[in-house]
């Protein structure tokens, strides 16, 4: 691909220092096929990826699998402390050894043995084959080695699977610094699913997590929030992540700025009125406990109170709410709360808004080697009492079928992945300061590919 008339051509930065200051990012990562194909296996096959959630696969022999282009991953527990995961394929002829049922995300079920489909081969779920028909007519050089499944690094952190298919690669906890410290006081590894769903979207697997991973979008793209006040943040680069944040009201400590943000004005009107707008329009960033601690704020706190106290006295009743059902929020200190901000950007897919007591998770991965598609994954989850976390399955849903806020989002996906084609188009420009988590990932994603760094604006 050719850059375009009137490109935005500096120099590439090679330090990440360098991220503070303006940079332009070429439309190459984001619309070349010989990008993508590289990707496959510059990028997909040598850096650990989310592959799913442990409370999937609570007993041993529960298995699931994950896709990334066209490798696939069987996901199994071994033991109740125990994860593994392998190829999923067959070394007899290359079968497939579990199939993902049509229309489902990845498959998912239960068996003490794998047996494939073709010429029923069998395996443990160690991964060694333990049937094989007529073995003798190979003469007796078949061997674990040549009949066993191949095995795949797996660890898990945060409450998920991680794989990587590289054998070389660093422990995940070295790989996830240090967005693992900043994030372990949240304890997202006790919070369970409320929805989870999965789309295609006709854009490349960057454009869908941009769209996601600043703060800089709020007022053009969700207007509704525009009422409730101003949406200040910032974005950092965290080595080889990201993570951003809202700046703290001035009047207000470290503690209070979080995730929860109140509203302007009246702030126990206001806030009441965004929690139910969020609740209702977005079904994300917060739970029916917070919202209903929101609407009695105008009940318990006189006219008048300051900012700072109404978020106080919210954040306390729904703390002891939730308390009382057996829910406990972790303490998290003011200074961690403010450093760890409010959505990490994991490199490379995979986006975690976390808060105390919810979350919000973006997943992006390519579809079929189209540099103009990608699967896209949504998943809401928060703390549950005891036993009583809904029953979830990925769910494919249409765009107009998701939470109106996130269709504002996918909105723009399509436009952004057909606009950056025009001739016209010179390369984008990331804010600096707001959108600084796209140039991290851009920086990051070059040292993989070996091209596409940010260039000096
Ligand atoms: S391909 Fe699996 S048994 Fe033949
Ligand atoms: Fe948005």
């Amino acid at each position: 691909m050719n850059y375009q008339p009137g490109a935005l051509t500096g120099e590439p930065i090679d330090t990440a220092e360098e991220l503070a200051a303006p940079v332009t990012i070429g439309p190459e990562a984001y619309l070349s096929r010989d990008y993508a194909a590289a990707e496959a296996d510059r990028l997909w096959r040598r850096t650990w990826l989310n592959a799913g959630r442990l409370e999937d696969i609570p007993e041993v022999g529960d298995y699931i699998t994950y896709d990334i282009l066209d490798d696939s991953i069987l996901i199994v527990r071994t033991a109740p402390d125990a994860v593994k995961a392998y190829y999923n394929v067959c070394p007899h002829r290359g079968r497939k050894l579990v199939d993902t049922p049509p229309g489902m995300r990845n498959a998912r079920g239960h068996k003490m043995r794998f047996v494939c489909g073709f010429h029923s081969w069998t395996f443990n779920l160690e991964g060694s084959c333990t049937h094989i028909a007529d073995r003798e007519h190979w003469q007796g050089r078949l061997d674990d080695a040549n009949t066993r499944l191949g095995e795949v690094k797996c660890d898990s952190w945060g409450g998920w699977v991680w794989i990587n298919m590289d054998p070389g690669a660093m422990p995940l906890r070295d790989y996830l610094e240090p967005a693992a410290t900043l994030l372990d006081p949240f304890q997202l590894q006790n919070m369970r699913c409320r929805w989870r769903k999965w789309i295609i979207f006709d854009c490349n697997w960057k454009v869908a997590l941009e769209a996601f991973n600043e703060t800089y979008h709020v007022a053009g793209t969700h207007p509704e929030f525009i009422a409730f006040g101003d949406f200040p943040g910032w974005a950092r680069n965290q080595g080889r992540h990201s993570n951003i944040g809202y700046d703290a009201p001035k009047s207000m400590d470290a503690n209070q700025q979080a995730k929860l943000r109140i509203g302007t004005g009246d702030a126990r009107i206001s806030t009441a009125e965004m929690q139910r707008y969020t609740w209702e329009a977005a079904n994300t960033n917060t739970t029916q406990t917070l919202v209903d601690a929101a609407m009695r704020l105008k009940d318990e706190l006189p006219e008048g109170t300051p900012s700072g106290e109404v978020l106080q006295h919210w954040l306390k009743s729904a703390r002891a709410d939730d308390a009382a059902r057996g829910v406990i929020w972790p303490d998290v200190p003011p200074a961690h709360n403010a450093e760890a901000g409010t959505s990490w950007q994991i490199f490379p897919n995979f986006q975690i808004g976390h808060a105390v007591n919810n979350m919000l998770c973006y997943h992006a991965r390519p579809y079929n080697g189209d540099p103009d598609k990608c699967i896209f994954e949504g998943a809401v989850y928060q703390l549950y009492p005891e036993g009583e976390a809904p029953e979830t399955e990925w769910e494919y849903t249409r765009a107009e079928d998701w939470p109106f806020v996130l269709q504002q989002d996918f909105a723009n996906m399509a436009s952004v992945q057909q606009g950056m084609k025009n001739a016209g188009f010179r390369g984008t420009q990331p804010n600096p300061y707001r959108e600084r988590a796209i140039a991290s990932l851009h920086y990051n994603l070059a040292k993989h590919m070996g091209e596409g760094a940010p260039r000096k604006l």
